[in-house]
């Protein structure tokens, strides 16, 4: 199957490159973003292949359709970039991997949490210059603490296992609630419960019209004071202004975000030479107390595989006609 794939990186190349059986898929790697400019790229192939921060809403799919696009295959598991109801309308199949390594982005979760509390990235430049101090490089005990998790599915129901091995009290907010979760020890609470209760709050459900600014003024005010919030899920989930009033008057004690509301404009490129134009991330990044990772949770060896065999599936099922297994499917 002719296939264009956009937004591809190095690590794209190599491993579609060394996974697709030769012969089976023909596969054009487009390094720019597919959006309405780029669409045009997309003639005559059968398929696009896309990424998180791909546009793919109804202008876009009504030119790829033009094209004669017959088939949208996500290599990642959110879809919140998709319009869905358009490409249902042209009947234009939208598959995706629903699950790669769960493990990846829960255990980045982690590593926000532990750099951010025992400043491991502070300590590692210090010693690098010779300076052995200890002054403001204080954490606490992640055991004992209460961490509260914001959707339990996949990656977060990894996350809260995770938090139990560190001895926390693990509080939880999900509408579909686990009953194996609450028999391992999480506990599910009302949404207000948990951002009341907690000392660390991570979130890990999807980006929808519903979840949009979860995480504003209002909630960051019922959170305690100093209180950890941790997003590796979609940007869009936290208000960014209400987080950055939060970390000026000292509310948020830490920011650990691996996504970030208009990271479409910075993730995935070298900027290093340019000037920012984004005033949000520049403000954010004069925190002391804010890490922010560029999308990174996924980026194991174990994913990008499981990304890779499982995106060529997808498409050896359409071409063959076959039931399209992660398709993603709406009333
Ligand atoms: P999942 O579909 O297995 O779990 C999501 C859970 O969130 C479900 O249990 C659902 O009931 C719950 N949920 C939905 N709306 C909610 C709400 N308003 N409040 C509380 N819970 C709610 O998804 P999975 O695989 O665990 O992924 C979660 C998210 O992680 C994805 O949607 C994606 O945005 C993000 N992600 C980030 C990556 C990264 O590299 N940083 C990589 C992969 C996914």
């Amino acid at each position: 199957m002719k296939v264009a794939m956009f937004s591809t990186k190095s690590f794209d190349r190599e491993y579609f490159n060394r996974f697709n059986v030769p012969g089976e898929h023909d596969f054009t790697f487009f390094e720019a973003p597919l959006n309405e400019n780029t669409t045009n790229l997309a003639q005559d192939y059968a398929g696009v292949c896309v990424f998180v921060n791909d546009k793919v809403n109804n202008q876009v799919i009504g030119s790829l359709r033009e094209n004669g696009v017959k088939l949208i295959a996500l290599r990642c598991a959110g879809f919140n970039n998709v319009d869905l109801r358009t490409a249902k309308e042209f009947s234009i199949p939208v598959v995706r991997v629903p699950a790669y390594s769960p493990y990846a982005v829960a255990e980045h979760a982690v590593a926000l949490i532990l750099t951010l509390n025992r400043k491991t990235h502070k300590a590692f430049n210090r010693i690098r210059e010779h300076n052995f101090s200890l002054e403001r490089l204080v954490g606490f005990d992640l055991h004992g603490k209460t961490v509260g998790v914001v959707g339990t599915g996949q990656i977060g129901g990894i996350f809260c296992q995770n938090m139990l091995g560190f001895g926390c009290e693990v509080l939880a907010f999900d509408q579909y609630p686990d009953d194996i979760l609450a028999q391992k020890g999480v506990k599910y609470v009302t949404f207000d419960e948990l951002l009341k209760q907690s000392d660390i709050i991570s979130l890990h459900c999807p980006l929808t019209p519903e979840t949009f600014h979860l995480i504003g003024k209002k909630e960051i005010g019922l959170m305690k004071k100093g209180v950890m919030l941790i997003n590796t899920s979609r940007g869009a989930l936290i208000n960014t202004k209400a987080a950055i009033k939060a970390l000026k008057n000292g509310h948020l004690g830490y920011l650990g975000i691996d996504v970030y509301e208009q990271e479409e404009h910075l993730f995935f490129r070298d900027l290093s030479e340019r000037i920012i134009q984004d005033d949000l991330i520049s403000r954010l990044l004069t925190f002391p107390n804010v890490l922010i990772t560029a999308h990174q949770g996924f980026f194991t060896n174990e994913a990008l595989e499981e990304i890779t065999k499982v995106t060529l599936k997808n498409l050896s099922q359409f071409e063959k006609g076959e039931k399209l297994e992660n398709e993603i499917l709406i009333h």
